[in-house]
């Protein structure tokens, strides 16, 4: 039980030390589900600022120091086009991680689907409810999700003034919208703030005035602020450009 809804937030210099503390704390949580559960169940998130961070992860100390063989990687939401396509998200991953970790593909569960948008939803939802031996109503718990946020405060694909994903029991919703304006699928809030650990991850100039708003207005007005439970811990962590408009003194300092 998590009393305080306070987000830990980390500044780091720039983006490469953010990939690398985000990897460092990745690991950490890997060998604690996995010494806690015996599994490690992480959602990832697709756009750019992951990247990094993935490529980081296939390589020493992580392709050793991860209990992979424990480990299931789904995603936070993906567009629906071919895993060739460059808007996808498993395509990147594919590209950055997944080649080259030592995990069986039956541990891999990309939302990638040719069938009908609300159709792969409940495919999904199926996938999940078999991974996590889980069935509604009774929500999958996610050892940690990985996130990103959009310039207009989106994440996941749960975009602001659509409740497609929020005011739904469903656990994978298809939304229609973003950059590019594709058909996409989504895990919904429900099932982000069950996550025992959700983990943002922003940087970048273009992102300071969201990141300001999300993280010091009260009105919760933009879905990352309605992530925080007494059931979860959320960290953001972020470069000093992402950061540079934070006024309060509630984040730690990374050298
Ligand atoms: C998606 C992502 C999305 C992403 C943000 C940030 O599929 O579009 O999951 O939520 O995290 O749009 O994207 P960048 O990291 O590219 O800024």
């Amino acid at each position: 039980m998590n009393t305080d809804l306070t987000p830990r937030i980390t500044i780091m210099p720039n983006a490469e030390r953010l990939a690398r503390n985000c990897a460092a704390f990745f690991c950490r949580t890997a060998v604690e589900s996995v010494a806690r559960n015996g599994r490690f169940h992480v959602a990832l998130s697709g756009g750019s600022t992951p990247r990094p961070m993935h490529r980081l992860l296939a390589t020493p100390p992580y392709l050793t120091d991860i209990p992979w063989a424990h480990t299931h990687i789904y995603w936070a939401d993906e567009r629906l086009v071919t895993e060739d396509d460059p808007a996808s998200n498993f395509g990147a991953a594919k590209k950055d991680l997944l080649d080259r970790l030592p995990i069986q593909k039956e541990h891999i569960h990309p939302m990638v689907s040719p069938r009908p948008p609300s159709e792969a939803a409940a495919d999904y939802e199926r996938l999940l409810a078999k991974s996590f031996g889980t069935d509604p109503p009774k929500l999958p718990i996610f050892d940690c999700i990985f996130l990103g946020i959009g310039q207009d405060g989106h994440t996941a694909s749960i975009f602001p003034g659509d409740r497609t994903a929020v005011d739904t029991t469903r656990w994978v919703v298809a939304v229609n919208g973003g950059s590019p304006n594709v058909d996409r699928l989504t895990l919904t809030l429900a099932v982000l703030r069950q996550a025992r650990c959700i983990v943002f991850l922003v940087t970048g100039s273009d992102k300071a005035e969201t990141v300001q708003t999300i993280l010091e207005q009260d009105r919760e007005t933009l879905p990352p602020q309605w992530l925080a439970s007494n059931d979860n811990q959320v960290f953001w962590f972020l470069d000093q450009d992402a950061a540079r408009l934070l006024t309060g003194d509630t984040f730690r300092n990374e050298a």
